[in-house]
């Protein structure tokens, strides 16, 4: 099963949707940025705290990974950033774009899978803004190695993240309002469920209900207060472990 390329079908449809990831930020959002007014957001709800940013944006160089749908590129270029928006969907990056054009804003587009930077050359970004958004992929450890690689050293990774209890519950039961564990973790769509829900949900093509890894939303559960996002000043290669956390600022936003 090509996941890199379901994903892009479905991602694809959800543009034409309107689902609300894909929906670009207004006239109004670029000409406060403009004046200094400003926040994205990597998770569902809540702001990026500024602090976390570098103090002056402009001419950094920031790559929004995974990140299209004409939100934080633009948002980010209107404060005076470089950025490239790279993701796998054509339809979201033509929203960055449709931005671009709308507002008079340089944003280069890149169309690729997260897992494979090669695209850039090595320390070529100050800063890595991810949305949530590598539950769509089977496997994380090349997308922190291809991060860390276009990095600057000593720059930053912003990611947001679904905390993974999201998916340990058992959907039906969910539709009655019981929480009831039915997965062990880590979940994933391809392995976990039963091979008839496994079509149903190939079968329903939907971005938000067929995820590689770790798993599923479905927007059943209150999806805004079970997302994580973290901040990796300094980011070290190698794989994301309890050594790492030291560097991390973790800001949970339930
Ligand atoms: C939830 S949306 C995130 C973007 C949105 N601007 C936001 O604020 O959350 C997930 C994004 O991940 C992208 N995506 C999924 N699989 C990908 C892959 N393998 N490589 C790059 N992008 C991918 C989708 O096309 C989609 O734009």
């Amino acid at each position: 099963m090509d996941i890199r390329a379901f994903n892009r079908r479905a991602w694809d449809k959800e543009v034409k949707k309107g689902n609300q990831w894909t929906v670009p930020v207004g006239p109004e959002v670029i000409s406060a940025a403009r004046q200094g007014k400003w926040e994205i957001i990597l998770t569902p709800t809540k702001p990026v705290p500024r602090a976390w940013f570098p103090e002056d944006l402009s001419g950094c160089e920031v790559l929004c990974l995974a990140s299209g749908g004409g939100q934080q590129g633009p948002t980010l270029a209107a404060v005076g950033a470089n950025v490239t928006v790279f993701d796998n969907s054509p339809n979201q990056l033509a929203q960055d774009r449709f931005v671009a054009e709308r507002d008079d804003l340089a944003i280069t587009t890149v169309e690729g899978d997260m897992r494979d930077l090669s695209a850039f050359s090595d320390e070529s970004f100050d800063l890595i803004v991810h949305p949530v958004s590598n539950c769509f992929v089977p496997e994380i450890q090349p997308l922190w190695d291809e991060a860390f690689r276009v990095l600057r050293h000593g720059s930053a990774l912003l990611a947001g993240f679904n905390n993974p209890l999201l998916y340990l519950f058992d959907p039906e039961k969910e539709k009655e309002g019981v929480l009831q564990v039915r997965f062990s973790l880590p979940y994933s769509d391809l392995t976990s469920v039963t091979e008839d829900e496994r079509r149903r949900l190939l079968r329903g093509g939907r971005a938000d209900r067929f995820r590689a890894h770790p798993g599923r939303t479905d927007r059943r559960a209150d999806h805004s207060r079970v997302c994580d996002l973290w901040l990796l000043r300094g980011y070290l290669p190698g794989r994301v472990d309890l050594r790492l956390l030291r560097f991390v600022h973790c800001h949970p936003c339930g």
